[in-house]
């Protein structure tokens, strides 16, 4: 028997430079894909997965993000006088109930990996997920959801992979791959973007991952690694011959919101797959073609 994962840690201090000036007072994680905050994407990806707890890991100018999943009593009363049921529907599905969300703040961004660990007091002895909002991904069962079953199935730790361009791999952390049926790879190492010539494999970590409580105590030797960072990978690999680890290659398209071009075409993919929205932008994209 497995230990049920229900606590998900959300990584949101970083710096968000790459959306300056938009970033320069709104957090990256709350630009709106649509209608909802990239970080509300991601919660509900979580809440959908069965993750009953939620562990922000905030920093400087943050605030908006406490505001946004907070009860807005005001708003809602103001909302059903009007009769607007939509927009208080909306608004209330944005909400985190009472004792569920958990602040921490990561005071300088010095990587993923010291993100990671500064929620360790909050996760505690228990597995756990990780998930980076600005990784947007459009799937029938959501990823976190696959992530959980493969979990069920072999334990240990699981990383999301997506297979990219060997050009890409100096982007992300790579698996060194011991067997592989095509959906499940047992992992043999890690590598944090290695060059392309000499990267393991094309099989890239994106921001999805269940880990078990004992990489807390290798990401607390706060050692730097690629860029001069705490990385999640190098922490993550020491794992490896301990416990199981496996890449879950999951079904569905993941995008990187943290690029500009990413974030467009993530809008467009995601407004494409609501009914309510997709007429309409294929006719826009029809007039701009
Ligand atoms: P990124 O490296 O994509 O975010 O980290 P960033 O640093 O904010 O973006 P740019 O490159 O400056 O534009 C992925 C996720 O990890 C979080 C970020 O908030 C984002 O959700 N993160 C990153 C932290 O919480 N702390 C860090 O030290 C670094």
């Amino acid at each position: 028997m497995t230990k049920p994962v229900r606590k998900a840690v959300f990584p949101v201090a970083g710096l968000g430079t790459r959306f300056l000036p938009a970033t320069k007072a709104i957090p990256k994680e709350m630009l709106p894909m649509v209608d909802k905050p990239l970080l509300q994407h991601a919660v509900e990806e979580a809440r959908a997965a069965g993750i009953e707890d939620f562990v922000f890991v905030t920093g400087a100018g943050k605030r908006a993000i406490e505001d946004h999943f907070d009860t807005d009593s005001e708003l809602n009363r103001t909302l059903g006088a009007r009769g607007n049921d939509e927009a208080l529907r909306a608004v209330r599905a944005s909400e985190i109930g009472a004792g569920r969300l958990f602040y921490t703040r990561q005071p300088t961004p010095l990587g993923l990996g010291h993100a990671v660990w500064c929620a360790r007091e909050m996760v505690g002895d228990e597995p756990f997920a990780v998930i980076l909002p600005d990784d947007f991904i459009l799937a029938g069962v959501p990823c976190l959801k696959q992530m959980i079953e493969a979990y069920d199935e072999v334990g240990g730790n699981i990383v999301a992979v997506v297979d990219v361009p060997r050009e890409q791999t100096n982007r992300y952390g790579i698996l060194d791959v011991a067997a592989d049926d095509g959906r499940l790879a047992r992992v043999a190492g890690l590598v944090e973007k290695p060059r392309p010539d000499e990267a393991p494999s094309t099989l890239s970590i994106i921001g999805r991952y269940v880990l078990q409580p004992e990489v807390f105590a290798a990401l607390g030797h706060h050692l730097q690694g690629a860029g001069g960072e705490i990385q999640l990978t190098d922490a993550m690999a020491t794992l490896i011959g301990r416990q199981p680890f496996h890449g879950l290659r999951f079904q569905g398209t993941r995008f990187d919101c943290g690029s500009k071009i990413g974030f467009l075409e993530a809008t467009l993919a995601h407004a494409l797959s609501r009914p309510d929205l997709a007429d309409h932008v294929r006719a826009m994209i029809r007039r701009y073609a």
